[in-house]
C-alpha cells in the first residue's frame, strides 16, 4: 500500500440550495470515472466530494421555507432523493464527503482565517460595491457587464459594510506566472480568459467577510463577521484531509491534490483566489485545476428558475445508471460545453450500447453457448483475418490510457468503441454460423473466432469499468473472466482469458429504447416539473363588478412603438415615453415604472396603450394615455411586466 502512487481528486462541493440536476451530476460522474480509472491502474486514490452549505442564499431560502438554515440544508443533503441519495444511485465511489457545516471544518476555517490575518494578508476595511446573491460574488462597478453580474447576468445589489479583505493584489504576479508558465490550469483556453479578463485589468483585494447575515463560519476574533463563503468552501479540499483538525490525518499523505475538477464558471475562484490563498498560507498548490464545460439545454444554462433543469433521477431510473453515466462522458468533450437532449441520450444508448456493445456481447455469448455448450475447446486455428482485430485490441489499453491521462473521456471511449465496432465487423467477416455447419472441419477455426471476440469483450469491459462499473462487471461475468484477467495489467495482455473459460448467458444489458415513446414520456415529465417550478403568484383579486360591453368598446387600446424613453427629472418613479401611435404625431405618456425598467431597455419595443384617456399632468408634464402592464406580487415583492407586442405589429394597430 505504501508504495502505491497517490492520487487525490475532488469535485466542487455543491450548494444545497436546490436539488441537483444533470449538470451537477455530469461533474461528479466525470470525477468518479477518473477516480475509478486511477484505482484500476493501481493508484491509492482519495476522491472527495461534499456540500458547500453556508452563505446568504441558503439563509434566505431557509427563511422562505420557514425552517432553520441547518434544517434546510440537511433536507437537501441527506433527505429523500437528496444529494447523498443521488450519489448512491449514480454509483459514485467517493471516499469522503465533507459538509462545510461539519464542526471540524468550521473550526479549521477559523484557524486558517486567523493565520492569514496574523500574517497581515487579511486586513480590516470597508466594503463598498456590488454583490451577486445567487453567485455569492462581490464585484466592483468596472467588473459588471451591462450593470449585471458578469458570471450569471443577473442583477447585483449595492453592498456597503465593514469587512475584512484578503490581499489578493499582492499575489497577482505570482498567480499570473503560475497560469502562464505551468500546466496548472487546463484546458489552456481558460488561461487566457483568466489572465486577460481578471488579472491584467488589475486584481483588487478580495472582501472575505460579511456582517449583513449570520449563516457562515464566524470570525472568532471579531464577532458579527462571518467568513466569505468561498474562503470557507475552497479550504474544504484541505480540511477534509485533516488540516487544522483531528477528524482526519492524511493531509501529508494526499496534499497537494492531483486535480480539482470544476465547472467553467468557478475556474476564477480555483485558479486565482485559491492559489493566492494557499501562497499566503505557505501551502503547496494543487497540481491541476481542470475547468470543464457546461451541459446546456436548448443552448442555454439549466436553471431551476427557468424550470428547465433535467432530473438525473428520472433519467437513471428510466434508462439505467450506467447508460446515463456512459452517455455523459461519451457524448460531450469534457473541456467544452455540450447540448443535452433526450434524443441524444437515447441515440447514444441505442447505437453504442444496444447495437454495438450489447449486440457483440449477446451474439458472442449465445454463439459460444450454442456451438460449444458454453466452454471453448483448447484447439485453435488462426487466420490472417484475425490480425487487424487482434492488433487493435492488443494496443487498446495504451491508446485509452493516453486519452484518460489527459482527461479526454470522450476520446478514450471512442478508442474502445472502435474495437467493439471492429469486432462486430469481424463476426460478419467470419460468419460463425457458416463455420458451425461443419464442426469437424471448422471447429478449431470457430473456437478461435469466438476466443477473439471474448478477448475483445474482456479488454473493452475492463476499460469501460470506470464508466459503467456494474455493466462491465456483468460482461466480465458472462464471458467467464476471472479476477486475474479482469484487472488493469491483463488489459494490456491479449490472450489473458483462459482458453477454456466458461461462458454464461445473462440478461440483455442494454435493451433498445423506443425513442419516440421515451421522448414523449420525458417531455410530459419535464412539462409537469416546469409547472411545479413556477413561483406561486399572489394575484390581485378579480373584480366582481361587471362592465357593460358598450362601455368596454369605448376603450381604445393601440399598439405603440417606443421612439424615446427617459427618466423624469426629480422623480424616481416616472418614465417619460415618446411614442409612435400610428397617427404621425408623437404621443407622450408618463408611466410609474422606473423601478422595473431602465429607459434604454424599452426603446424600439412595441407596447400596448390605452390612448383615449383624458390627458393628465404629472410632475408638470402631460401624459396622454396609459401603458398596459401585468402586475403581481412574488414573495411579498411587487413585480411588473409591460405588455410587449410582436414587433411585426404596426404602430396604431387597434386591439380588440
Ligand atoms: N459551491 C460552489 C463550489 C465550491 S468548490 C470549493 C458551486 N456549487 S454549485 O452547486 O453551484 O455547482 C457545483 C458544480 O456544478 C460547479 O462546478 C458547476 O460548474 C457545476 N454545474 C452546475 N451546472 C452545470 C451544468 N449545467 N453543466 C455542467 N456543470 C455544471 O459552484
Amino acid at each position: 500500500m505504501e508504495n502505491k502512487k497517490r492520487f487525490y481528486i475532488t469535485t466542487p462541493i455543491y450548494y444545497p440550495s436546490d436539488k441537483l440536476h444533470i449538470g451537477h451530476t455530469y461533474c461528479t460522474v466525470a470525477t468518479d470515472a477518473m477516480a475509478r480509472y486511477k484505482r484500476l491502474t493501481g493508484c491509492d486514490v482519495l476522491f472527495l466530494t461534499g456540500t458547500d452549505e453556508h452563505g446568504q442564499k441558503i439563509e434566505d431560502k431557509a427563511r422562505d421555507a420557514g425552517v432553520s438554515p441547518q434544517q434546510f440544508v440537511d433536507n437537501i443533503v441527506q433527505g429523500e432523493r437528496g444529494i447523498l441519495d443521488l450519489w448512491k444511485l449514480m454509483n459514485i465511489s467517493n471516499d469522503r464527503f465533507i459538509r462545510t457545516t461539519d464542526d471540524y471544518h468550521v473550526s479549521a476555517i477559523q484557524k486558517i482565517f486567523k493565520k492569514m490575518y496574523e500574517k497581515g494578508d487579511i486586513y480590516k476595511g470597508a466594503y463598498k460595491g456590488k454583490y451577486c446573491k445567487p453567485c455569492e460574488s462581490f464585484w466592483t462597478e468596472s467588473q459588471l457587464v451591462d450593470g449585471k453580474c458578469p458570471d450569471c447576468g443577473r442583477p447585483v445589489e449595492d453592498a456597503e459594510e465593514e469587512a475584512y479583505f484578503f490581499k489578493l493584489s499582492k499575489y497577482a504576479d505570482k498567480v499570473q506566472d503560475l497560469l502562464e508558465n505551468t500546466d496548472f490550469l487546463e484546458p489552456k483556453s481558460r488561461v487566457n480568459e483568466m489572465v486577460n479578463n481578471f488579472i491584467k485589468p488589475g486584481l483588487e483585494d478580495l472582501c472575505v467577510s460579511r456582517t449583513s447575515f449570520t449563516w457562515g463560519v464566524p470570525v472568532d476574533f471579531d464577532p458579527g463577521h462571518v467568513v466569505y463563503v468561498w474562503v470557507d468552501a475552497l479550504f474544504n479540499y484541505t480540511t477534509a484531509l485533516g488540516l487544522f483538525n483531528d477528524r482526519y490525518d492524511d493531509y501529508d499523505k494526499y496534499w497537494p491534490a492531483d486535480v480539482h475538477f470544476v465547472g467553467k464558471e468557478i475556474v476564477r475562484f480555483h485558479s486565482i483566489i485559491w492559489p493566492a490563498m494557499l501562497m499566503s498560507m505557505e501551502m503547496p498548490l494543487p497540481k491541476k485545476v481542470f475547468g470543464h464545460g457546461w451541459l446546456l439545454l436548448d443552448g442555454g444554462k439549466m436553471s431551476k428558475s427557468k424550470g428547465n433543469v433535467v432530473d438525473p433521477y428520472v433519467l437513471a431510473e428510466k434508462f439505467g445508471v450506467d447508460a446515463l453515466r456512459f452517455f455523459l462522458l461519451r457524448t460531450f468533450p469534457f473541456g467544452s460545453d455540450g447540448n443535452f437532449s433526450n434524443e441524444a441520450l437515447i441515440g447514444t444508448i441505442n447505437v453504442d450500447l444496444a447495437n454495438d456493445l450489447g449486440n457483440l456481447l449477446s451474439r458472442t455469448v449465445s454463439m459460444v453457448g450454442k456451438y460449444f455448450d458454453g466452454q471453448l475447446p483448447a484447439a485453435r486455428k488462426e487466420d490472417a483475418l484475425d490480425d487487424e482485430l487482434v492488433t487493435m485490441a492488443s494496443g487498446l489499453r495504451g491508446r485509452y490510457e493516453e486519452q484518460m491521462e489527459h482527461y479526454a473521456f470522450q476520446n478514450a471511449l471512442a478508442e474502445v468503441f472502435k474495437v467493439i465496432g471492429r469486432a462486430n465487423k469481424y463476426i460478419d467477416e467470419n460468419a460463425p454460423w457458416a463455420l458451425a455447419k461443419d464442426m469437424d472441419a471448422n471447429g478449431d477455426r470457430l473456437a478461435t473466432v469466438m476466443y477473439n471476440l471474448l478477448e475483445c469483450l474482456r479488454i473493452s469491459a475492463i476499460l469501460l469499468s470506470p464508466f459503467m462499473p456494474a455493466s462491465s462487471a456483468e460482461i466480465l461475468r458472462q464471458i467467464g473472466a476471472c479476477g486475474c484477467c479482469s484487472n488493469w495489467d491483463s488489459a494490456a495482455v491479449y490472450g489473458s482469458l483462459r482458453a477454456d473459460a466458461v461462458v454464461v448467458r445473462g440478461d440483455n444489458l442494454f435493451p433498445r429504447i423506443d425513442a419516440e415513446k421515451a421522448v414523449a414520456e420525458l417531455e410530459a415529465i419535464a412539462e409537469q416539473a416546469k409547472k411545479a417550478a413556477l413561483p406561486a403568484l399572489e394575484l390581485e383579486p378579480q373584480l366582481e363588478e361587471k362592465v357593460d360591453f358598450d362601455t368596454f368598446c369605448k376603450s381604445d387600446f393601440r399598439a405603440v412603438k417606443v421612439k424615446a424613453c427617459e427618466n423624469v427629472k426629480k422623480s424616481d418613479k416616472l418614465l417619460k415615453f415618446t411614442l409612435d401611435d400610428g397617427t404621425g404625431v408623437d404621443r407622450q405618456i408618463l408611466s410609474g415604472i422606473a423601478k422595473f425598467y431602465k429607459p434604454e431597455e424599452l426603446v424600439g419595443k412595441t407596447l400596448m396603450a390605452i390612448v383615449n384617456l383624458p390627458a393628465r399632468k404629472m410632475m408638470g408634464q402631460e401624459s396622454c394615455g396609459m401603458l398596459i402592464s401585468a402586475v403581481h406580487t412574488e414573495k411579498g415583492e411587487e413585480k411588473l411586466n409591460l405588455l410587449m407586442l410582436d414587433d411585426k405589429i404596426p404602430a396604431g394597430a387597434k386591439m380588440c
